[in-house]
């Protein structure tokens, strides 16, 4: 991709424009039509949806070793027509744990915050990843998900480093950035979004909880190309298969799994990868193509998340490209206006996660996400778990609101809009108590 230099001032403007803009063209792009929810019926999934249990070529797959094949297929596929290629794991990368706090949120937890050192210089580029342990819970699972503002906002423990990277401000729908002056944090922005992170009700559950800022690995803007991960790798960039965003998001999830992998506090065989929105849709590409997540949690991930392109309705192809270009990778654009057509879809993204724990949640009214394509993915996916011996979503008939379905693929559709609640992360608890707590379920 190329390196679009603006000096500060205009890069901020650009960057608040473009929120405005998406948030404009997303209105647009669901209309004012009623959400026709016939809940309770059992719904039916697009008639020619793209099967992932079937090769290229038109050939079924049988056995366990052609699955492996397929997979293998579907995986240069969406790497190569959507979420463009990723770098390995950089080989001069180091950790430097700079905090531990054995006494954090009043004793419950340990805090722990790492540098993690891409190319190994102090100064070079860094991704800070802020863990919570729960006190007294020997090797806990973990529950891993990036943050939009900053690892400040997601609690008002003043031990967490402040970022001193680049932050959206302006007007914003869900979140006040008052705090943020000059495009960056100060000691007004902790806890701000403490809301969507209930952080002791995670620790009481029994989970350590990792996070990091979406913009220590790409700045989510149009001129944000330069001080980003993409651009610390040139040669990924070329191609129509590039390193995208959502691609630099997902990597980042897989190099704080590096780093949780060799935590002695926590275990890193049970981490579970979260994302809300956007970052959902990086969690969904991130447990795509790293096995050694887990669990996946997608929280509202929507169009190049949860939902199926083929079910009309909610964002569309065409706005993605448009309003975030940076997002996918180039060879995406040629499927703008082709969603109900598209040669593949999210199930077969959500195949290559099978069969492990998979949660998918939408909310009733966040059109923009469509919560019945994202439902309708969770039961076409089912087939591949059922291929591989196990129940996916235990039932075919949408659920009423905020009456979660449990199952090795669990779903919900909770009452209100595009957000993260307690009562999501309630239903993602008792999820992971059923199928990510218990190592039976594991091993599967
Ligand atoms: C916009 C965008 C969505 C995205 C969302 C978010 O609405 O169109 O694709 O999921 O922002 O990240 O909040």
């Amino acid at each position: 991709m190329r390196s679009i230099e603006l000096h500060k001032g205009a890069k901020g403007w650009i960057a608040t424009a473009a929120w405005v803009i998406a948030w404009v063209f997303a209105a647009a792009a669901v209309g004012s039509a009623p959400p026709c929810m016939a809940q309770g019926e059992s719904i039916s999934l697009p008639v020619n949806l793209p099967n992932p249990l079937l090769f290229s070529n038109g050939s079924p797959v049988i056995t366990a070793a052609q699955w492996r094949q397929r997979r293998t297929e579907l995986l240069q596929m969406f790497t190569r027509q959507m979420y463009g290629h990723m770098p390995p794991r950089p080989s001069r990368m180091r950790f430097q744990v700079y905090d531990l706090d054995p006494h954090a949120l009043g004793g419950i937890a340990t805090r722990e915050q790492v540098a993690i050192l891409f190319d190994g210089r102090p100064q070079g580029r860094r991704m800070d990843l802020l863990v919570y342990i729960p006190n007294g819970v020997a090797h806990p699972p973990v529950i891993l998900g990036l943050n939009f503002w900053g690892n400040e906002t997601i609690n008002p423990d003043p031990g967490i480093r402040i970022s001193n990277r680049w932050i959206e401000s302006g007007r914003n729908p869900f979140v006040d950035l008052s705090c943020v002056q000059d495009h960056r944090a100060t000691a007004a922005c902790r806890g701000i979004d403490a809301g969507r992170w209930p952080v002791p009700m995670i620790l009481h559950a029994g989970y350590a909880l990792a996070t990091a800022y979406r913009g220590d690995l790409d700045l989510d803007h149009i001129g944000g190309f330069a001080d980003s991960i993409r651009s610390a790798y040139p040669q990924w960039t070329q191609g129509n298969d590039n390193f995208s965003t959502i691609g630099g998001w997902a990597w980042g999830l897989s190099r704080a799994l590096d780093y949780l992998q060799t935590d002695p506090r926590v275990d890193g065989r049970r981490v579970v990868v979260f994302g809300w929105s956007r970052l959902g849709k990086a969690a969904v590409w991130a447990a795509a193509t790293d096995p050694r997540f887990a669990a996946l949690i997608s929280n509202e991930s929507g169009a190049g998340g949860a939902k199926l392109f083929h079910h009309p309705g909610g964002e569309t192809i065409l706005h993605l490209n448009t309003a975030f270009p940076y997002w996918f990778c180039r060879n995406f654009r040629q499927y703008n206006g082709r969603d109900t057509s598209l040669p593949f879809d999210q199930n077969e993204v959500m195949a290559l996660v099978a069969p492990r724990p998979l949660y998918i949640a939408s909310a009733i009214n966040d059109l923009n996400s469509d919560p019945k394509g994202e439902f309708l993915d969770a039961v076409a996916v089912s087939a591949v778990y059922r291929f591989l011996g196990v129940t996916g979503l235990p039932t075919t008939k949408w659920p009423a609101v905020n009456q979660p379905v449990f199952g090795r693929i669990s779903y919900h559709v909770r009452s209100g809009g595009h957000s993260v609640t307690d009562f999501d992360w309630a239903q993602y608890l008792r999820f992971c108590d059923l199928y990510v707590k218990a190592k039976s379920q594991l091993s599967r």
